[in-house]
């Protein structure tokens, strides 16, 4: 899957500095804090992902924490801002030889250097609600998924009302520092796939007790 655009081009502004500031202090001590508590949501992902064929873009890789949990005979690329985070992806990449893995560059998910319509499935985790503009990453997806592809991402979506919502909106200062906020709806990623014809097919819970959330859409075709 061969990018089209030098992806150091395309990656410039100050959010995408800060991110990658950030970003840059999180890389040594990411897998440490994150494997486990996002381990099942990965693998729930990368199942509903492979289900629509084998070519899939990892957008925000990160550290590559998902990539193992890919069949042989997938053919998986990764993107992701942060050339420190990339890093610890492909030595994860060499040190268990993740032969299925075809390539991990610094690209903005905003503007992906790939042909239209080149994978069978996009995912996203735990990115989307650190993006200043998600509708332009989530058009991207569309425009690089196949006809009748999938968009699947996992991530913390606040509730839009129920018991969980008063939990979220007392914990919020908490879970901001950390990136996940809870003012980022499903509902918002919803309105965006009814405007651009996706199929919403659904929103489903997982571990921790539904915190994580993984969403599947599915192009038109
Ligand atoms: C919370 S980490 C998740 C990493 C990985 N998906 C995982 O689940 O372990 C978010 C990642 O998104 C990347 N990121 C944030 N904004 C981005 C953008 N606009 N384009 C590409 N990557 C981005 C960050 O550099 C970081 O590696």
């Amino acid at each position: 899957m061969r990018s089209e655009r030098v992806p150091e081009a395309n990656t410039a502004g100050p959010s995408t500095a800060l991110m990658r500031k950030a970003y840059a202090r999180w890389a040594p001590v990411y897998d440490v804090i994150y494997d486990k508590l996002t381990e099942p949501a990965a693998r729930a992902a990368v199942e509903a992902a492979v289900e629509h064929g084998p070519r899939i873009l990892e957008a925000g890789v990160g550290t590559g924490l998902s990539l193992g949990y890919y069949p042989k005979g997938s053919f998986v690329c990764g993107v992701d801002l942060s050339e420190d985070m990339l890093k610890r992806a492909r030595a994860k990449v060499l040190r268990r030889g993740l032969a299925h893995v075809h390539g991990l560059q610094v690209m903005d998910v905003c503007r992906l250097g790939y042909a239209d319509n080149c994978f069978d499935a996009v995912v996203a985790q735990f990115l989307i609600t650190l993006v200043p503009d998600p509708e332009a990453a989530l058009s991207e997806f569309l425009r690089v998924v196949r006809p009748g592809g999938g968009i699947i991402l996992a991530n913390h979506f606040g509730q839009t009302n129920g018991p969980v919502a008063r939990v979220e909106e007392i914990v919020a200062p908490l879970c901001t520092k950390i990136g996940w906020s809870s003012d980022f709806k499903s509902t918002r990623i919803e309105a965006w796939a009814r405007r651009n014809s996706v199929e919403f097919i659904g929103v489903a819970p997982t571990f921790p007790g539904g915190f994580f959330k993984i969403l599947r859409m599915r192009k038109a075709g």
